[in-house]
């Protein structure tokens, strides 16, 4: 199957970027470049405290509303965290786990990530699976088993049914805010190996119905050349979707 029977989904990642006032703005300028591409799924990942205002901002539009991490219990002692429950009221659909900014800087594990996945899903979210490899790793020649253990350690426990609502991004470490993104066939290639792990665990027809994203320096000038790959199914964006000319540049690329 060719990417084309797969929906593209480009999320942007907005990470610890905006104030309420200022994701309004432009949340408001994003929403009036993408209205009417309905050729894909657009998310926007949103720091925690800006989700009401964004939420309230694209109700009935095409622009669904992500978080960028949630907790796996389901409330209790957890100092500082955000239970999945919590999102949903706020009117959370998709959510972010395993990104590599929470490995390399707040401890997650392949462990955590799991956990957080499955309570997310349990609660009925969209979960955007994040994998990838250092620089190192890739140098090593590793990359291959990096990004097959990350994998299949996320989807621990997660049912058939649950997959449905899973996604997987590759980004590889040394992509991210680097300006130095992997080329189409490097980033083809490792989603190519992916969409293999999902497919050895839970059958060739779900491997071809995964979507995976490519993450990492996606911007406006490479998102179409990217986006044209067999096993690429759309982005996850960190410093171009905060423009949201180049934003809905990747959008239009990928309808
Ligand atoms: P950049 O697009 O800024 O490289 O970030 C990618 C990313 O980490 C998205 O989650």
């Amino acid at each position: 199957m060719s990417s084309r029977r797969r929906r593209n989904v480009i999320a942007g990642n907005w990470k610890m970027n905006m104030t309420p006032s200022a994701a309004k703005e432009l949340i408001t300028d994003i929403y009036a470049k993408v209205k009417g591409k309905k050729g894909c799924d657009v998310v926007v990942c949103v720091p925690y405290v800006d989700i009401p205002t964004v939420a309230q901002a694209v109700k009935g539009t095409i622009i669904k509303v992500g978080a960028q991490n949630v907790h796996f219990a389901p409330k209790g002692a957890y100092t500082g965290e955000i239970s999945a429950e919590m999102l949903k009221e706020c009117g959370v659909q998709y959510v972010i786990v395993g990104h590599s900014e929470r490995r390399q800087y707040f401890g997650e594990t392949d462990e955590t990530v799991n956990l957080r996945a499955k309570a997310a899903l349990e609660a009925g979210l969209t979960v955007i699976v994040c994998v990838g490899e250092l620089l190192s790793e890739r140098e090593s020649g590793i990359t291959s088993e990096v990004v097959s253990r990350q994998t299949k350690l996320a989807l621990q426990g997660v049912s058939e049914e649950q997959l449905k609502n899973v996604i997987i991004a590759y980004e590889p470490v040394w992509a991210i805010g680097t300006g130095k993104t992997a080329t189409n066939e490097e980033a083809d290639e490792v989603c190519g190996i992916i969409r293999s792990v999902v497919a050895a665990k839970y059958g060739k027809q779900a491997g071809k119905q995964m979507i995976i994203q490519y993450g990492g320096s996606m911007n406006a000038k490479n998102a179409a050349g990217l986006l044209s790959m067999d096993n690429i199914d759309g982005g996850l964006i960190g410093g171009a979707s905060l423009k949201a000319e180049d934003f809905a540049v990747i959008v239009e690329a990928a309808q």
